[in-house]
């Protein structure tokens, strides 16, 4: 018998065939300096692991300057800083996100004292700092987020920690007009050299729970009940989502970024073919949950299943990629 051989003009596998041709061939890759590490501070004076996110811990301030300098010899160039503040000063209108010495503005300064070529994108949002967890403050019935009203609030904040030194500030609140106040309150006090990473394509998840536990934004018992739906963006509304990412554009936003990520990669691509500006995109905490609750009972490979997920983001056209996993992963890369 003669070995059989098809009379084939293209054969797909000769690309494939060894470590070496895949390797040269590959069209992704994942680099630590695009990965960006969320990071939650807290007051107290120890790490406290955050149960639904496994691996993650709220790091207190004392210490926040030695975890990035951690963070930056794996090779990682950002952090996105959380605060999680006590709950005895969250008030209805998240009067702390304007105290000039708040927990965030603390680490910031610590950090940039201290540490040099790691960037800091600093959240906008009220939600950390409001007791019915909204990420601005009510009308006066109570009934909805007062759009015109926090704004104002976001532009002072921004220039807070612009003053503190964050290197971007990252709007994640879904409001109208929040780019534009932002970026003038910004040039007026001098910052015009601070980024805005504005959440421009941020969906109303199910899957934010494991965040909102990290930094205590959880609905309160006997609170109302609680939707982001008024100001984020309906799961299925791709054209909506769109249109927030080229509002944010011409309203001066340096990054937009589409979140959840996994989830949205169609919106991703969308984003990636419409703007020259770079694309974040923020694979979020349930995202990360999923992988690890998978992995702790046997039914996935961890690191196989992170990767994959991470590449198939930055394929989508995410340059950039907010993650639990950049730690991880930088060190994964690093050895
Ligand atoms: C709120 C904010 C949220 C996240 C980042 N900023 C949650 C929310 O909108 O309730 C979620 C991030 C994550 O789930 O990892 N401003």
């Amino acid at each position: 018998m003669t070995k059989p051989c098809l009379q084939l003009p293209v054969r797909l596998r000769r690309l494939r065939r060894d470590a070496a041709v895949r390797e040269m061939l590959r069209e992704t890759v994942l680099t630590p300096a695009q990965l960006i590490q969320p990071v939650f501070v807290t007051e107290g004076s120890e790490q406290e692991p955050i149960a639904s996110l496994p691996g993650i811990h709220r790091i207190p301030l004392c210490q926040i300057a030695e975890y990035c300098g951690h963070l930056r010899t794996l090779g990682l160039r950002g952090i996105a800083l959380f605060p999680k503040i006590s709950s005895e000063v969250k008030t209805a209108d998240g009067r702390e996100a304007l105290n000039p010495d708040t927990l965030v503005v603390r680490a910031t300064r610590a950090i940039k004292e201290r540490l040099s070529g790691l960037l800091v994108f600093n959240d906008i949002a009220l939600d950390p700092y409001t007791t019915h967890g909204h990420d601005g403050i009510l009308t006066g019935d109570g009934a909805d987020v007062d759009n015109d009203g926090t704004v104002a609030i976001l532009a002072e904040m921004a220039v807070l920690h612009a003053q503190a030194g964050a290197d971007f500030v990252a709007p994640s609140d879904m409001m109208d007009g929040r780019v534009r106040a932002i970026r003038e309150a910004l040039d007026s006090a001098g910052h015009s050299g601070t980024g805005i990473m504005a959440y421009s394509a941020k969906f109303a998840s199910a899957f934010y729970g494991p965040f909102r536990e990290a930094v205590g934004s959880l609905r309160q018992p006997g609170a109302p009940r609680f939707s982001k739906a008024s100001y984020q963006l309906a799961p299925g509304n791709r054209r909506e989502a769109l249109r927030e990412a080229e509002l944010d554009e011409a309203e001066g936003a340096d990054i937009v970024m589409v979140k959840p990520a996994g989830f949205y990669l169609d919106i991703i691509r969308d984003l990636r073919e419409r703007t020259e500006l770079p694309v974040a995109a923020y694979q979020v905490s349930g995202e990360y949950a999923q992988i690890h609750a998978a992995a702790e009972r046997g039914w996935l490979e961890l690191e196989a299943v992170r990767d994959e997920s991470l590449l198939a983001i930055r394929r989508a056209g995410a340059d950039l990629i907010l993650t639990y996993f950049a730690e991880a992963v930088g060190g994964a890369l690093n050895r």
